[in-house]
C-alpha cells in the first residue's frame, strides 16, 4: 500500500504528479487555509505532509497524528515547525535550502535598490498624477555604488548577497555568530564586524538569519539608534527579527532614512503605520517567489517526503537526531 500524504496548500502539477508516483496524495489545490483543527483531522491517517510557513507543526498537532513520519516544509526557514516536538514524536522534518538562495538574494537587493532610489515612491507619484515635470531635486535618493553594506547573518543567502554587492563596488561588512574562514572572507571581500560596529558603519543593513527565540527583536529601538541617520534597513528574512513598532518610530523620526521590508511581525497583519510612510518599500513575503524557484522548492519538499516515506534519509533533514517511526 502506498503511503498517504497531505499537501496543505496549492502546488504545481508536476509536484503532485511526482508525489502520486510514490504516494496516495490528498491535495488542497483550492488553497483554502486549513486551521489547526482541520489540519489535525486531515493528517490523522497520513504518513507525510507537505507543509508551508503558514502551517504550524507543533506538539498539539503531532500528538494527534500518530502515523506521521515526515513534515516536508516548502521553505528553507522552519520556524513554523517545532523541531524538538518532531524529534520526540519520531517525525522527520525537512526544508528546501539551496534552490532559493539566489532568488532570495535578488529580492533583498531589489529592496535595497528600491529603497535607496525611491522606486516605489516614484511610481506612486506618477500613478497618482503628481508628476508635473523634471526638476533638479526631484526624488533625490542615495547612491548604492561604493556605499558600505552590512550583512547580519552570513549563511548561504547572506554570502550570495555579498556577491551581488561586488557589482556595485560596495564595501562589505558582515556579522554572524561564526566568523568565516580567511579564504572565504577574501573571496567575498567581506570584513567581519561586531553587530555594533556594523550598525554604526553601514549605509545599508540587510538581515539574513533564521527566526528563533535568540533572534527575536534582534533589531530594536536601541539598535536602530546605533545606525547612521542616512542608513537603510532591509528585512526580507522573517518577521519578528525586527521590532516593527520600533522601526515605525525610527522611520517617522528620521532615526534612519528608510527601510525595505518583505517580512513582518504577525504577517499578513502588518503594522498599519507602515502603510502611511513613504520611506518604506513593502512587498508581501515574496523573497523566493520566482516561477522556477517556487517550483523547485515544492519539488524539493516532495523529494524529501518521498525519501522519508520509502525508507531513506531525506536529503534535507533538519532534525538529524530523530529516530524515525517505522
Ligand atoms: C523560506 O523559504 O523560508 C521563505 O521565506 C518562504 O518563501
Amino acid at each position: 500500500m502506498k503511503p498517504k500524504v497531505l499537501v496543505t496548500r496549492e502546488v504545481f502539477d508536476d509536484t503532485l504528479d511526482y508525489l502520486a508516483q510514490h504516494c496516495e496524495v490528498e491535495a488542497n489545490q483550492s488553497d483554502a487555509p486549513l486551521d489547526a483543527q482541520t489540519l489535525a483531522l486531515r493528517l490523522k491517517d497520513k504518513q507525510g505532509v507537505l507543509c508551508f510557513i503558514t502551517d504550524r507543526i507543533d506538539e498539539a498537532l503531532l500528538a494527534r497524528c500518530p502515523q506521521l513520519k515526515v513534515a516536508a516544509n516548502v521553505a528553507v526557514g522552519v520556524n513554523n515547525i517545532d523541531l524538538a516536538a518532531c524529534t520526540a514524536h519520531g517525525v522527520m522534518a525537512t526544508n528546501t535550502p539551496d534552490v532559493l538562495t539566489d532568488t532570495t538574494a535578488d529580492l533583498a537587493f531589489a529592496l535595497l535598490l528600491a529603497a535607496a532610489r525611491r522606486i516605489t515612491e516614484s511610481e506612486a507619484y506618477i500613478r497618482n498624477g503628481e508628476w508635473r515635470g523634471w526638476f533638479l531635486k526631484q526624488m533625490l535618493g542615495v547612491d548604492v555604488h561604493h556605499a558600505t553594506l552590512g550583512i547580519v547573518g552570513f549563511g548561504r543567502i547572506g554570502r550570495t548577497i555579498a556577491r551581488r554587492a561586488h557589482g556595485f563596488d560596495m564595501r562589505i561588512l558582515y556579522h554572524d555568530l561564526m566568523r568565516q574562514p580567511p579564504d572565504v572572507e577574501r573571496a567575498l571581500n567581506a570584513t567581519y564586524a561586531t553587530k555594533d560596529e556594523l550598525l554604526a558603519q553601514s549605509d545599508f543593513v540587510i538581515l539574513q538569519m533564521p527566526y528563533m527565540p535568540a533572534t527575536h527583536h534582534l533589531i530594536g529601538a536601541a539598535d536602530l539608534k546605533k545606525m547612521k541617520r542616512t542608513a537603510i534597513l532591509i528585512n526580507s528574512t522573517r518577521g519578528g527579527i525586527v521590532d516593527d513598532a520600533a522601526l515605525v518610530e525610527a522611520l517617522k523620526s528620521g532615526t534612519i532614512r528608510a527601510a525595505g521590508l518583505d517580512t513582518f511581525e504577525g504577517e499578513p497583519a502588518l503594522n498599519p503605520e507602515f502603510l502611511k510612510l513613504k520611506n518604506v518599500v513593502l512587498t508581501p513575503h515574496i523573497g523566493s517567489s520566482s516561477e522556477v524557484t517556487r517550483a523547485a522548492m515544492a519539488m524539493t519538499a516532495a523529494r524529501n517526503a518521498v525519501a522519508a516515506l520509502t525508507g531513506g534519509t531525506p536529503p534535507n533533514l533538519v532534525n538529524p537526531d530523530v529516530t524515525a517511526r517505522n
